[in-house]
């Protein structure tokens, strides 16, 4: 028993390095062991932990603005189901997104933090989500842009090569699940947005216009 022990301390003595390994190999069958190098943690990751938990909870908190959107132009006086339908699709893919951002964190070892934002990020309370159509979608092309800028920042983090910084793996990770969802939709608001423009310019019919604007959203979407 002794000469097990002793073999321990001269094992653990010549790996200094923190790796999981040594950590196993130092805690030689005792217990109460802290191996805390034995998580999925590698790469450059861990350094936009933050960025990526604020990422999420940016998406949380856009999800949310969407739906309220979608439920204002769903009601019996807005009556504007294609509006609705495009805010609600919206909104339900951003929460599912913000579901993969978190699931993708805990991938890479870290852990979700509910409180992170980042100090850019506008409080959601001073907005109105009541809106006229083109306002609605014009906020939601800022919104859209927003999100795809959050995610091209991240993604410069993570190709510095600066070391402990360099991480491929992220950036595919926002390319794949983001980068090219978010061109299309940036193209499809600001298509959407430059449409309704015109059709409201004719004066005399933008009852007409705005009616049919919806009803070509409710059966495109
Ligand atoms: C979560 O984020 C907030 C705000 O950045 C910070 O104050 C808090 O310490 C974080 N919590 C954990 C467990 O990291």
């Amino acid at each position: 028993m002794k000469s097990i022990a002793v073999l321990c301390a001269l094992v653990a003595v010549a790996f200094a390095e923190d790796v999981c390994y040594n950590d196993v190999v130092s805690s030689c069958g005792s217990k109460e062991v802290d191996l805390k190098n034995c998580n999925a943690k590698y790469g450059g990751a861990h350094e936009v932990v933050f960025e990526l938990q604020s990422y999420a909870n940016e998406h949380i908190a856009r999800s949310f603005d969407y739906l309220l959107m979608a439920t204002h132009f769903g009601n019996y006086e807005k009556n504007r189901e294609g509006f609705e339908k495009l805010f609600r699709k919206l909104s339900d893919s951003t929460w599912e997104d913000s579901i993969d951002l978190i699931k993708y964190i805990t991938k890479r070892g870290g852990m979700m933090n509910f409180s992170a934002r980042k100090s850019t990020q506008e409080p959601a309370s001073e907005k109105t989500h009541e809106l006229y159509e083109l306002h609605a979608l014009a906020r939601g092309l800022d919104t859209q842009k927003k999100l795809a800028e959050g995610a091209l920042g991240i993604h410069g983090e993570v190709t510095r090569r600066h070391e402990g910084y360099h991480d491929p793996e992220v950036a595919s990770y926002l390319e794949e699940h983001f980068m090219h969802r978010q061109a299309k939709s940036v193209r499809d608001f600001a298509g959407y947005t430059s449409d309704l423009q015109k059709l409201l310019g004719e004066k005399s019919q933008t009852s007409l216009s705005l009616f049919l604007f919806d009803e070509y959203l409710q059966k495109s979407l």
